[in-house]
């Protein structure tokens, strides 16, 4: 399975069914999101290493080296940054 490091700091493994914004999900993180279908760009990160597949259309505008994580699979281990998350509130 490939690994996806986030901002340098946590590396998670995919899994290959999900897409990479629900695997930083399944990993227990929340990240920014919004449409879930490539429209809104809340969720757009820097892709700094690694190679994606686009499983949707993205609408929303990205610089070459960005990229949709609501709508991309890891096709090898990727290397992310500027991903905004926040880690889910444990609840007693
Ligand atoms: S959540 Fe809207 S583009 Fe990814």
């Amino acid at each position: 399975m490939p690994s996806i490091k986030i901002n340098g700091i946590s590396a998670i493994q995919s899994n290959p069914s999900n897409t990479i914004l629900e695997t930083i999900e399944n990993a227990g993180m929340e990240p920014e999101y919004n449409c879930r279908d490539g429209h809104c760009g809340a969720c757009r990160c820097k892709l700094v290493s690694g190679e994606v597949e686009y499983v949707g259309f993205a609408m929303a505008y990205t610089q070459a080296d960005e990229i949709l994580p609501c709508i991309c699979k890891a096709k090898s281990d990727v290397v992310l940054d500027d991903v905004n998350y926040s880690l889910k509130e444990k609840r007693a």
